[in-house]
C-alpha cells in the first residue's frame, strides 16, 4: 500500500493507492468519517461493478447506505445534477457528520464533491477516483465545481477530502482514449516538474498500455506525488499551482473551436487537446530560445508512443484560436499567461509573448 499524505494549513490527509483496495474501504473510510450513514455518490456506469462493491464494503463497516448515482460525461456535470443530489441527501436525513463517498471519474468527483462542499455548509469528503485523469489530477487538491451554460468549472469551491482512496485495478475497464487523456496529465508533471516521471513513462510504454496493475500504480503513485507537492506550495492557485496548466491554455482554446465549438474544426478530447497543447508551448519555447529543442523532440516522442497526436491539421484559423485564448479565464488583464518549458522538468509563468510568437506556435502543429 502506498500512502501520499497531503498536508495544507488547515487541512491534513491520505491519498491511499492499493490494487483491489475498493472491497476493503471501509474500514478506511470509517477511520476518515466514523457515522452511522454515508452517501456513496457514483457513475452510473460503474453502478453494477465498482458501485456494488464500495456499497458493500460501506456497509460491512456499519454504515447505512444512501446509493445515488448519475451519468458521467460534462453535459451532467452541472447544477441539475447538484440538485437532484442534494434532494436525495435532504431526503435521506443525512447528517453533517455523515460522509459522501464519490466514485468515479472527474466528472463525479468535481459534482459530488460539490455537493459534500455546501450540503449543510460541508460534510466530509472521501474521493474514490475510477479513471487516471480523476487519480493523478481532479480527486486530489480539493477543486469541486460544475459547469454553467456560460463555462466550464465556473461555480465551485476549493473543499479538501477527507481521504481520496485509489485502486488501481479499476483501470482494466476504462476506455483505451479515456486512458490516454490521464497519461497526457502524467506527461504534463514530467515536464513541469520531473524527469524521472518523464523517464519512467518512456520505459514503461507498453506495460501503462498492457495495464500492468503493478505499473499503473507506481505511475499513480509518481503523479500524486507531484499533484500534492503543487497543492501543498499553492492551494488556491496564486502561483506555482498555476504551472499545472501547461499546455491548457492552448489546449482550451482547441476545445472550444473544435466540432460543436466556435468555429468548424477536428474534434478533440481534453488529453488529446493537452497533448498537442503542451507541443505547442514546447515549439514556442524552443522558437523564443527558452528551452532547448531536444525538449520538444524528446515530448513529442513519447506522446506518440502512448498513441497521443503531436500535430492537427484540422486546427481552426490561427485568429479564431488566439481570440478562444483570450477568452480563457486564466488570461491576466487582456494578456495571454502561457506556461512554458525552460527545461526537462521545469517550466515558467510567462505574460508577455507576442501574438505573432503563438500564431506560429499554432501553425508547427498543424503538421505542415
Ligand atoms: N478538480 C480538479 O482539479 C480537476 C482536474 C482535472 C480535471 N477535472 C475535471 O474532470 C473532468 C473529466 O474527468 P474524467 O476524464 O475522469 O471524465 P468522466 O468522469 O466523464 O469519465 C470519463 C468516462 O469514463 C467512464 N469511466 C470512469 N471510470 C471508469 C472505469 N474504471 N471503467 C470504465 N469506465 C469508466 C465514465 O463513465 C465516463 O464515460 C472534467 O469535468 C474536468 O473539468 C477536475
Amino acid at each position: 500500500m502506498a500512502v501520499v499524505e497531503v498536508n495544507l494549513p488547515q487541512h491534513r490527509y491520505r491519498v491511499v493507492i492499493e490494487p483491489g483496495l475498493l472491497p476493503r474501504l471501509g474500514a478506511l473510510v470509517r477511520e476518515a468519517a466514523p457515522h452511522g450513514q454515508a452517501a456513496l455518490l457514483a457513475d452510473r456506469a460503474l453502478g453494477a461493478t465498482h458501485g456494488a462493491a464500495v456499497e458493500s464494503a460501506l456497509r460491512a463497516a456499519g454504515y447505512r447506505v444512501l446509493y445515488r448515482d448519475f451519468p458521467a460525461g460534462e453535459d451532467h456535470k452541472n447544477l441539475d445534477t447538484v440538485r437532484d443530489l442534494y434532494t436525495a441527501l435532504l431526503d435521506a436525513h443525512l447528517e453533517r457528520g455523515s460522509p459522501v463517498v464519490a466514485l468515479g471519474g472527474g466528472v463525479v468527483t468535481d459534482t459530488a464533491g460539490f455537493v459534500a462542499a455546501t450540503y449543510l455548509r460541508g460534510v466530509p469528503l472521501v474521493t474514490c477516483p475510477t479513471t487516471l485523469l480523476a487519480m493523478v489530477d481532479a480527486a486530489v487538491g480539493g477543486k469541486t465545481g460544475v459547469n454553467v451554460p456560460q463555462g466550464k468549472n465556473l461555480i465551485g469551491s476549493f473543499y479538501q477530502p477527507r481521504l481520496v482512496a485509489i485502486d488501481p485495478e479499476v483501470l482494466a475497464t476504462l476506455p483505451v482514449r479515456e486512458l490516454r487523456g490521464g497519461l497526457a496529465e502524467c506527461v504534463k508533471h514530467g515536464v513541469i516538474r520531473d524527469p524521472e516521471l518523464f523517464e519512467f513513462i518512456e520505459r514503461n510504454v507498453a506495460a501503462i498500455l498492457r495495464r500492468q496493475t503493478g505499473v499503473l500504480g507506481e505511475l499513480v503513485e509518481r503523479n500524486v506525488r507531484i499533484k500534492a507537492a503543487v497543492v501543498m506550495a499553492d492551494e488556491k492557485e496564486t502561483g506555482e499551482r498555476a504551472h499545472l496548466n501547461f499546455g491548457h491554455t492552448f489546449a482550451h482554446a482547441i476545445e472550444a473551436t473544435c466540432a460543436g465549438g466556435m468555429g468548424a474544426a477536428g474534434s478533440y478530447e481534453h488529453g488529446e487537446a493537452v497533448a498537442l497543447g503542451m507541443v505547442a508551448a514546447t515549439a514556442l519555447a524552443v522558437a523564443c530560445g527558452r528551452c532547448p529543442q531536444a525538449v520538444g523532440t524528446q515530448l513529442k516522442a513519447l506522446l506518440e508512443r502512448l498513441g497521443l497526436p503531436t500535430c492537427a491539421p484540422d486546427l481552426a484559423p490561427t485568429a479564431i484560436l488566439l481570440d478562444a485564448m483570450r477568452l480563457d479565464k486564466k488570461v491576466a488583464g487582456g494578456r495571454i499567461r502561457l506556461v512554458l518549458p525552460d527545461r526537462m522538468g521545469g517550466v515558467s509563468i510567462v505574460s508577455d509573448t507576442p501574438d505573432d510568437a503563438i500564431a506560429a506556435a499554432w501553425e508547427a502543429i498543424r503538421g505542415a
